[in-house]
């Protein structure tokens, strides 16, 4: 995380997806909706326009998530990062994130809160700048819009 209120403007962005998200367009499209991961990404290209970079990388795997964290450093400005239920629990995604150097932002499609208590707990909200939930796939061109604002925050 790099946190808010220095002049940047972002020019590339990972969007990262943890375990299980793969599955997005056909897993319980009553709580995550019927759009892929690339139905997502193409939210975020739309939002950012043709001159900011944007890639992508998904995992079930968590070593391979870290991995995607620490590489991302010096490479890209900005992370999006839907972790999946590494979420609830991966300290050592919270250690990697806190590492990194560019702006990070947390991505939920459902409201975790809202939900069983064991999602209730992110460990890694206070380890990015900022985090958006429970507004489906919309979260992605939110998040999007935050990473190109968060060198405006007064
Ligand atoms: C999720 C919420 C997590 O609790 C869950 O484990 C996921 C998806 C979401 O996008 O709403 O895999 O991150």
């Amino acid at each position: 995380m790099r946190g808010y209120g220095v002049d940047m403007s972002v020019r590339s962005i990972l969007v990262i997806h943890g375990p299980n998200l793969n599955l997005l367009g056909t897993r319980e499209p009553d709580i995550y909706g019927t759009s892929t991961i690339d139905d997502h990404l193409r939210s975020v290209r739309g939002r950012v326009g043709e001159s900011v970079e944007v890639s992508s990388f998904q995992s079930n795997s968590e070593a391979e998530v870290v991995g995607a964290v620490q590489g991302a450093s010096g490479r890209y400005d900005a992370i999006i990062i839907n972790a999946g239920a590494l979420t609830h629990y991966s300290w050592a995604l919270h250690d990697a994130l806190r590492s990194y150097g560019g702006v990070a932002i947390e991505v939920h499609l459902s409201n975790p809160a809202a939900r069983e208590g064991f999602r209730h707990m992110s460990v890694l909200s206070g380890a990015v700048d900022g985090t958006i939930s429970g507004f489906g796939g919309t979260g992605y061109a939110l998040a999007a819009e935050a990473a190109l604002r968060v060198g405006e925050r007064p």
